[in-house]
């Protein structure tokens, strides 16, 4: 490196004798005059100069760069230098260059530096820039790439920019623009990036894209605009393929915004605060391939708003307060690869709302059990709802070995306590039928275990394909129905002993115990009354839904949201219930 360094300090100084103004290092051209004199001198507050050219552009001037590259013989290597006149203050500039690239990055530079014309490549990242006056670029006119983010620039002349007719890319993000004046940009014909990211712009009005007939991608995230033209976007830049105008504050779109953007592939709109879009926005945008509508105030989509974007493959609509999606939204997606659903309650969700989109893979909604509904795709997220998840009914291992192992348990044990019971003779007759009848109301619970842990293994890796099928299935519902008459059941026994041996503590000698028949009354009322719980919901299915198939393991949790008024207001009833005699 510090060989290098000498290498170029030596360049320099040959450099600054053949230089074509052939003033020597430490000296400045008076103009044109060909006349030389230290440097000191320059910006003095004295004419030195005849000419005067000693004292112009000083307050705008701390140094003076020039930018010079130069052919060594024989071979036709190009070299380049920056030779850096520090005018006023003595502080280093450390710009790099390269060939015809140059990079003055975070070294605090208040104006533009003066370089060599054929400049192609000019980076000012990083500094202190506040004002781009008019023809500040003009003479740069092999400048290809321009780089001013991070700045301060709040001024821009409407002829900043005039005569970059070779422009490619320009950035200007991170600034403090507030407007930007009609036709600012239009000596830009070759320009392809415009970069305007993070600068309170605020509104901006048609004809500031005047020019930019070569303009592939426009990007304006975060500057706070609130609308867009009411004209085309696309009447001067015609060629326009990529929009982003995330984060801003856009609240309505006007239908002719887009139209004509027949090249247009990515729109992005998300985050903004747009409430309504008109039917026809998007009619225009055969070539789309990607919109992202996320984080909006949409309520309510117009039914045929999709119906022309026939390339799109991917569509994110998440995070909307969208009151409800049509059975025929997505109808003409056929391209379709992704969906973003996040956050979007779906009443009235149909697994025919999602076939015509034959290529979709992934898929993102608020709830797991929505996946069910789409039966074709390979990827949808929720992946799980904590028991079951995309590939299996029960989704984990402990899961799945506690299931089986509670079923033997279940099963096994209350036979085995029947049969003991059984066996020997208890002194209290009605209370050991008692306890069978409690015996034989878990096995129930045993039972329908056991069948969980059966179709748990049928489905095993292909959860998803089956899971609208097997929640709707009769299986579903009789072993639901089987889990909600064990639970019921033994509840309300256990409270039945548990107010007997109360009644027999607190009333030691009174005659209150109860006889056969009233035993026998009571253990068959609950067994009614169990039976009258759990078959209720299967009652009306206009009432309930589905009141079993609302999960995979057919037993109605109180946290699924997907329920009917009458079916949420059951469970909560029965849930209480079962708290109040628990706690009795
Ligand atoms: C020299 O500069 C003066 C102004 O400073 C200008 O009027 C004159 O035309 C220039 N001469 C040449 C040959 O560029
Ligand atoms: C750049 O311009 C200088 C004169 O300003 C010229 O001598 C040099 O040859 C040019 N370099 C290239 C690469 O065009
Ligand atoms: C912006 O510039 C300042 C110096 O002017 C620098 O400290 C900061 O890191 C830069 N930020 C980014 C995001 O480049
Ligand atoms: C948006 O831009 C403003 C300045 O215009 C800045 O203060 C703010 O941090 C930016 N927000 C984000 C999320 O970048
Ligand atoms: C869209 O712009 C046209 C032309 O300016 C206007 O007539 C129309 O009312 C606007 N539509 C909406 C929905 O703002
Ligand atoms: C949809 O947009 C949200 C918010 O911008 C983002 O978090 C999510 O990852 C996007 N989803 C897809 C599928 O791109």
């Amino acid at each position: 490196n510090l060989l290098f360094f000498l290498f170029l300090e030596t360049v320099s100084v040959l450099a600054s004798r053949v230089v074509v103004e052939g003033c020597p290092l430490g000296q400045f051209p008076c103009g044109n005059m060909s006349v030389c004199l230290p440097q000191v001198l320059q910006c003095n507050g004295h004419r030195d100069c005849k000419n005067g050219a000693d004292e112009e552009h000083c307050d705008d001037l701390p140094f003076h760069c020039c930018y010079y590259s130069f052919t060594i013989q024989p071979e036709p290597v190009i070299m380049c230098l920056m030779i850096c006149f520090l005018a006023l203050q003595q502080y280093p500039v450390s710009c790099d260059c390269t060939k015809t690239e140059v990079e003055c990055v975070g070294v605090n530079l208040r104006v533009v530096p003066h370089l060599s014309s054929n400049v192609t490549w000019l980076s000012l990242k990083s500094n202190d820039l506040r004002e781009l006056p008019d023809d500040v670029f003009s003479k740069y006119i092999d400048l290809q790439r321009l780089f001013l983010q991070n700045n301060s620039i709040h001024t821009v002349s409407s002829h900043a920019f005039s005569g970059l007719f070779r422009l490619r890319k320009l950035f200007l993000s991170q600034n403090f623009i507030t407007s930007l004046g009609p036709d600012v940009f239009s000596d830009l014909h070759k320009l392809q990036w415009l970069v305007l990211d993070q600068n309170p712009l605020r509104s901006i009005s048609h004809d500031i894209f005047t020019g930019l007939k070569s303009l592939i991608f426009l990007s304006m995230v975060n500057t706070s605009l609130v609308e867009l033209s009411e004209l085309s976007l696309c009447k001067y830049m015609p060629l326009l393929s990529w929009l982003d105008f995330a984060e801003n504050q856009i609240n309505v779109l006007n239908s002719s915004t887009f139209l004509a953007c027949s090249e247009l592939t990515v729109l992005s709109l998300r985050d903004n605060k747009i409430k309504t879009l008109p039917e026809n926005t998007f009619q225009s945008l055969q070539a789309l391939a990607e919109l992202d509508l996320s984080c909006n105030r949409i309520a309510d989509l117009p039914n045929s708003i999709f119906e022309n974007l026939k390339s799109l493959l991917k569509l994110n609509i998440s995070h909307n307060p969208l009151l409800r999606i049509h059975a025929g939204h997505f109808d003409h997606l056929v391209q379709l690869e992704s969906l973003g659903l996040e956050d979007i309650e779906i009443p009235a969700i149909q697994t025919k709302m999602f076939l015509p989109m034959g290529k979709l893979t992934y898929i993102y909604f608020k709830d797991f059990q929505y996946c069910s509904y789409v039966p074709h795709v390979r990827k949808c997220k929720p992946n799980t709802d904590g028991i079951s998840s995309f590939e299996d009914l029960l989704a984990n291992v402990i899961l799945r070995v506690s299931v089986w192992v509670m079923a033997f348990i279940t099963c096994f044990g209350n036979l085995f306590v029947i049969g003991m019971r059984s066996c020997i003779r208890a002194e209290n007759n009605l209370h050991a039928v008692c306890i069978k009848v409690l015996c034989c109301a878990d096995c129930l619970m045993g039972v329908y275990l056991f069948f969980l842990g059966v179709f748990d293994v049928k489905f095993r890796g292909e959860y998803n394909r089956n899971a609208l099928l097997w929640m709707e299935s009769q299986e579903c519902r009789t072993i639901g129905f089987l889990a909600m008459l064990s639970s019921e059941v033994s509840v309300l026994l256990l409270t039945y002993l548990t107010l007997e041996k109360f009644l027999v503590i607190m009333f030691p000698f009174s005659h209150l115990r109860p006889g056969k028949l009233q035993t026998g009354v009571v253990l068959v009322s609950i067994w009614l009354l169990g039976l009258l719980i759990a078959g209720i919901p299967l009652l009306s299915d206009d009432l309930f839904g589905n009141y079993y198939g609302r999960n995979g393991v057919c037993f109605p949790l109180h946290s699924d949201r997907l329920e009917k008024p009458t079916a949420k207001g059951y469970s909560t009833g029965i849930f209480l219930g079962d708290s109040f005699c628990l706690f009795v």
